[in-house]
């Protein structure tokens, strides 16, 4: 199953619930909500009260990922605000396995991300616990940066990894995903598509939304959903 996850990162913050809108009209699966905190990447966007803001207007489940440093302390936060999906990248925590319990504990979907210089084998102890993993294919802190192409042979190697470890876990990918490279990011393994500016970078976010999953959904031609 192919999940299309619009980033709301490069939506218009001040009309969010309108563009949500748009984009689960256009059959979004998830809403993305990118945090940041300007250290662990250097820029910084928004916290769980915005969160709890856009749970009440989202029909679709929030991912909610966190850049942020010392995750642990937020994450009740913001699993309390609304998060269905929470993601931590493996660079910003020192007990990973602690984190990823953590957060089931609180009912929420556990995440690992993997930013682009992180190797695969990072995934190595922890894979049979997450519930998705998380490829980054941009260095996290900005919407709009371009795909960087080797992010498809990481995506392949966790799908090894995860199979190797009994687990099905979805991968999800994020970071300059447009109409260009859908098809090979699905067919790579990914199946949980982030996207900013190719959806809200357009003038028709709705049209965007569908078109992505149109290109996504081609790349698996034969092979079953
Ligand atoms: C980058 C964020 C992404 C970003 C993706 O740090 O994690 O979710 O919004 O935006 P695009 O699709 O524009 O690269
Ligand atoms: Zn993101």
């Amino acid at each position: 199953m192919i999940q299309i996850a619009p980033s709301i990162l490069s939506a218009n913050f001040a009309a969010l619930g309108h563009d949500i809108a748009l984009v689960e009209r256009g059959g979004a699966d998830l809403i993305h909500v990118d945090v940041m905190d300007g250290h662990f990447v250097p820029n910084i966007t928004i916290g769980p009260v915005v969160v709890r803001a856009v749970k009440r207007v989202a029909t679709k489940p929030l991912d909610v990922h966190l850049m942020i440093e010392a995750p642990d302390r937020y994450i009740a936060d913001f699993v309390k605000a609304g998060a269905d999906m929470v993601s931590v990248h493996v660079e910003a925590v020192p007990h990973l396995h602690r984190t990823v319990e953590l957060i089931k504990s609180l009912g929420a979907k556990a995440g690992v991300v993997l930013n682009p210089a992180t190797p695969a084998a990072a995934l190595e102890a922890i894979a049979p616990d997450v519930d998705f993993v998380l490829v980054m294919s941009v260095n996290p802190g900005f919407g709009g940066q371009a795909f960087i192409r080797h992010s498809l042979d990481k995506v392949r190697r966790v799908r090894d990894l995860l199979t190797r470890a009994g687990s099905s876990a979805p991968i999800e990918i994020d970071g300059g995903i447009d109409l260009s490279n859908v098809a090979e990011v699905v067919a790579a393994g990914a199946s949980i598509l982030v996207a900013g500016n190719a959806i809200f970078g357009t003038p028709d976010a709705e049209g965007a939304t569908r078109a992505l999953r149109a290109a996504a959904a081609g790349s698996r031609a034969g092979s079953p959903a």
